[in-house]
């Protein structure tokens, strides 16, 4: 099977977890971009959305969804969102497509994280994948040597966030704590959000591999 189609499957399976009559989460990404035309094939009751991205929103608009700013929203009862990484305990690295932020503040208020993802994604040790780092842009040189302080080996993406600011994606490295690599990277001056999962995880992992999906519950 393709990436592609493994992508489809979790994408399919996530409409079991989607609350017809609930505001949904949604997510940024290729296989949050399949979810989205799942979910608009099986006509679920779906009266609004909160979306994570500029990209989600357009593709829900133009499906005929009706799509909330957050500040009109409470609580979200279930949120759909894909991920680069994610390991055992269920922490991830996103912000591979540069939506962290949103991702981050939209998974913040939601009752269920429902990470999609094609088999690759499933890992060990998280840090294979160059840590993404939203970054003020008068503070990327800065931030870029705090990083380096860390171990790290950060480059400036050619790419300006839905927020106006710049991402530094850091390879190199091992993330055995990501609670307290969180909590690091993020206290450092200039750093917007960095794209660890680990203080809000996800909740349910719904894995795409040959075999079929596999549903991993937190
Ligand atoms: C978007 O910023 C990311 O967090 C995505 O959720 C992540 O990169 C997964 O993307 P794909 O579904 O395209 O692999």
């Amino acid at each position: 099977m393709t990436q592609d189609e493994l992508k489809k499957l979790v994408a399919q399976a996530a409409l079991n977890y989607v609350e017809e009559g609930s505001i949904l989460g949604v997510g940024t990404g290729s296989t949050v971009d399949f979810f989205i035309d799942a979910l608009k094939a099986s006509g679920k009751n779906v009266p609004a959305c909160v979306s994570s991205s500029v990209r989600s929103t357009k593709k829900l608009q133009a499906l005929g969804y009706k799509v909330l700013d957050l500040n009109e929203v409470d609580e979200i009862s279930v949120y759909v969102d894909g991920a680069d990484e994610i390991n055992p305990s269920f922490d991830m690295i996103k912000g591979g497509g540069g939506a962290l932020t949103r991702e981050k503040i939209v998974a913040s208020v939601s009752k269920k994280f429902v990470c999609i993802a094609d088999a690759s994604k499933k890992v060990d040790v998280l840090g294979r994948f160059a840590l993404p780092v939203e970054v003020i842009p008068m503070a990327v040189r800065a931030v870029a040597g705090k990083l380096r302080a860390l171990g790290g080996d950060p480059v400036e993406r050619d790419f300006t966030t839905d927020n106006g600011n710049r991402i530094l994606d850091v390879r190199g490295l091992q993330i055995v704590d990501p609670k307290a690599m969180e909590a690091t990277v993020n206290a450092i001056a200039g750093v917007v959000t960095v794209g660890l999962f680990a203080q809000r995880g996800a909740d349910v992992l719904l894995l795409g591999t040959p075999e079929g999906v596999k549903t991993f519950i937190r």
